[in-house]
């Protein structure tokens, strides 16, 4: 690693506060639970990740772990925590509910301490039936509230009637954000002027090869926070041998993913990174103590393919 990024003790904690153009907004997150990493070279405590306070007041870090395939893997979630990963972001479709449910008891941390997302899948769309889907998955996941609920893919069926039951359990406390995921231009500017509680995340694909540079404008004029799903691209169009990404990497010691996800995090971007292997999940979270410069932006931008590497689903 280059030493003039090295840090350490107080003075990375400052570093961190200031390293993403973010520092007004930027928390750490669980400070209280704090454990030290033990590979070699690991420089973020664990539970110190720092977090963006959403439009409704919220605080929520700034990276998270995914669970999109971790249907019957209790244990990589415990482990996600034990590294100090506090945003776990599942979704009913996903299958992952129990498996996470499953894998915070055997961490051991209370619930308080985690941020806790789901989404509400297509087949439960309405007002009566979100209500139903709600409770599902808080039953899945042996909890009695979510930090962030999501409507995953709004495109068909009652989605108002979706958003409007979300408002309801908003504001009965049982939800503390709300938000959607892969909506259309309309279905936000249509929340953004005639919901009672607007959308605090945006949860859409974005990594470097599709940046999405008009939804991110979009969303920090109107306050919602972006939010990646597939970060990593799910290592599609070669994202982890990229070349440009290797050589920044080279320059601080970093991977291609590390690089990537430091990218996120200066973007202002929520990333949920899934693995399934601990020394992946380590080394995902070890992206606080770098930062990249005005001339690494411009490589990676030149990455942008500017169109969905998940064609499938859209
Ligand atoms: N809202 C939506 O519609 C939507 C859609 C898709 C995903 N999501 C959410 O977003 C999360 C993340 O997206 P994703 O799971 O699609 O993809 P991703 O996080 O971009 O990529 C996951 C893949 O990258 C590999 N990987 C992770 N870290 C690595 C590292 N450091 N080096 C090399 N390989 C690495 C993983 O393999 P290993 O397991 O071998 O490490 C896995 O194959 C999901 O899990 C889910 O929670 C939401």
């Amino acid at each position: 690693m280059n030493e003039k990024h090295k840090t350490n003790g107080t003075s990375r904690r400052e570093f961190l506060q200031t390293s993403a153009g973010l520092a007004a907004s930027t928390l750490l997150f669980g400070l209280g639970g704090a454990r030290s990493l033990a590979a070699p070279g690991a420089s973020v405590a664990a539970g110190s990740i720092p977090s963006v306070t959403l439009n409704n007041g919220l605080r929520m870090p700034r990276l998270g772990f995914g669970t999109m395939t971790l249907k019957g893997d209790p244990g990589s979630v415990a482990d996600a925590i034990a590294l100090g990963y506090r945003l776990i972001d599942t979704a009913m479709i996903y299958n992952s509910e129990e498996a996470v449910g499953e894998g915070i008891r055997q961490s051991g941390i209370r619930r308080e301490e985690l941020f806790l997302t789901s989404k509400l899948w297509k087949t439960d769309m309405g007002y009566e039936q979100a209500k139903k889907g709600f409770q599902s998955s808080l039953d899945k996941l042996k909890t009695d509230y979510l930090d962030l609920y999501l409507i995953h893919r709004p495109s068909g069926g009652d989605w108002k009637g979706s958003w409007k039951a979300m408002e309801e359990m908003y504001h009965a406390g049982r939800i503390k954000a709300i938000g959607m995921s892969n909506a259309t231009d309309e279905q936000m500017n249509e929340l953004m002027a005639n919901s009672k509680v607007k959308p605090a995340v945006h949860q859409i694909e974005t990594h470097a090869f599709f940046q999405e540079d008009r939804a991110y404008d979009y969303l920090k004029q109107h306050g919602v926070q972006m939010e990646a799903w597939a970060p990593l691209a799910e290592g599609r169009h070669g994202l982890f041998t990229n070349g440009t990404l290797a050589a920044i990497g080279k320059k601080y010691g970093k991977t291609n993913a590390q690089v990537s996800l430091r990218w996120h995090y200066q973007r202002g971007i929520v990333a949920i990174p899934r693995s399934q292997q601990h020394g992946h999940r380590m080394e995902n979270l070890n992206i606080f103590d770098f930062e990249l410069d005005g001339s690494d932006i411009a490589s990676i931008a030149t990455l942008n393919l500017h169109q969905t590497l998940f064609p499938e689903w859209s």
